[in-house]
């Protein structure tokens, strides 16, 4: 081999070791693959967002096991704003970057806090809570606001949760912009 090769070889070892396998489980592949069915049904032929946000709250917070809130902060001027959700009533006004939903917000990628108490500026609306899960909503390249999920249980968000909350924002966003159509 040559040392061009070899180096070659090196770095793609790197990189694919900076990037775990997500671990899956079968009973969580199952149900968000349902979950994206029963989305997909709950959309059809409907394009009012309020509606439709507010029906995808709902299916989350009923079908997740473990979780005590689920909803959305949509974005207006620089502040998160509340909007449809299931759970306990929560804080209206989050300021961009501020909390776990302005942080996500702020740098367009998922999160989770496998201990809210841990997270420095964590905004707690609920005292139940005690992790948490935020997924940004986007119109292409430009940060809608972001879905929200909190749990009772320390460590109740992983890979697979962010990879199966993420292809349901999408759905819905997908369906916003008639890209399902
Ligand atoms: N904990 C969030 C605030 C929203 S509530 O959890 C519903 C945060 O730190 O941004």
């Amino acid at each position: 081999m040559s040392s061009k090769a070899a180096k070659k070889k090196t770095s793609k070892k790197k990189t694919a070791q900076k990037r775990p396998a997500i671990k899956r489980t079968a009973a969580k592949t199952e149900l968000y693959a349902s979950l994206v069915a029963q989305l997909r049904g709950l959309l059809k032929g409907e394009y009012d967002f309020v509606a439709n946000a507010a029906n995808f709250s709902a299916l989350i917070y009923h079908s997740l096991p473990d979780v005590n809130w689920a909803g959305f902060y949509l974005l207006q001027d620089d502040v998160l704003v509340l909007g449809p959700f299931q759970g306990q009533p929560a804080c209206v006004r989050i300021p961009m970057g501020d909390g776990v939903c302005g942080f996500a917000a702020k740098q367009g990628e998922t999160v989770i806090v496998p201990n809210v108490h841990e997270f420095p500026g964590h905004i707690a609306c609920d005292s139940a809570s005690n992790s948490e899960i935020v997924i940004p909503l986007f119109d292409g390249e430009r940060v809608l606001g972001v879905f929200d999920v909190d749990s009772p249980t320390l460590k109740r968000f992983d890979d697979q949760d962010a990879e199966g909350l993420n292809e349901l924002v999408t759905v819905l966003a997908a369906h916003e912009e008639g890209l399902d159509e």
